[in-house]
């Protein structure tokens, strides 16, 4: 069985600007093994998160095939309501997504959030208050996503994402509202867990020292892997 957790092949993403199409990406190919860590960098409006999305199934590419923990798509596909559901239960148990904005339920305390996450992938909830804690923020796993800062609720999303224990992690700026200090103690939580656990890791950023301790860079701005 092939070790690569993903392989795109040719991906293009347009969207529509009245009524012009505007290229996000097109003829995008990429690779990523089992315990490989790729950064995603490129000014802003390059495409990170829309190629976070596509990986994830949230968008749908207008061209190209992507294989995924061993299922497969084409832009194609139909019927899309079948390739929806397979997304779904990827999403559900083995792909942890964290969004540029957190998002978290509104009427759930921050533990709350972590248990159903872990709960949904049918995990062990136990160690979901330690997730917490280990982020610096086990003090406030009692109170509501609304009650703390934005860059709390970016680590509780992350929590959500640990406490899956997926096997594959899309992060889209998970560091990207914390200050210098957090955002390097929530890096070495995130690689910590990822050499662990062996899973693979892609995330977007505009932090430099964060993108160099990925394995591999993808520039969207030039396209460039290296
Ligand atoms: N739903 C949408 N409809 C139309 N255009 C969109 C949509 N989503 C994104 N875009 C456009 O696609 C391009 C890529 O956006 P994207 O959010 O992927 O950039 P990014 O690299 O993540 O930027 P940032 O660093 O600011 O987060 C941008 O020009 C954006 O305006
Ligand atoms: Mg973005």
């Amino acid at each position: 069985m092939s070790d690569l957790l993903i392989s795109a092949q040719d991906l293009r993403k347009q969207f529509r600007s009245g009524n012009e199409p505007v290229t996000v990406f097109d003829g995008l190919s990429l690779d990523l093994g089992r315990g490989e860590s790729l950064a995603l960098i490129g000014r802003s409006g390059s495409g990170k998160s829309t190629l976070l999305n596509v990986l994830c199934g949230l968008e749908w590419p207008d061209a190209g095939s992507l294989r995924i923990l061993g299922e497969s798509f084409e832009a194609q596909s139909r019927p899309l309501g079948r390739a929806e559901t397979r997304w779904g239960e990827l999403r559900r148990r083995r792909v942890g997504v964290v969004f540029q904005e957190a998002n978290l339920m509104p009427a759930l305390s921050l533990l709350d959030n972590v248990r159903l996450r872990s709960r949904l992938a049918s995990r062990d909830e136990a160690p979901c208050r330690d997730w917490l804690e280990r982020l610096g923020i086990g003090d406030l796993a009692d109170r509501y996503p609304d009650q703390v800062s934005g860059g709390q609720r970016q680590r509780a999303a992350l929590a959500m994402v640990f406490a899956m224990q997926p096997d594959l992690i899309l992060a889209d700026e998970p560091t990207g509202s914390l200050d210098r200090r957090t955002a390097e103690d929530v890096a070495e939580v995130l690689f910590n867990l990822q050499s662990r656990h062996g899973c693979g890791l892609i995330l977007a950023t505009h932090d430099t020292e964060l993108a160099d301790r990925c394995d591999r860079t993808l520039d969207l701005g030039h396209r460039q892997a290296r």
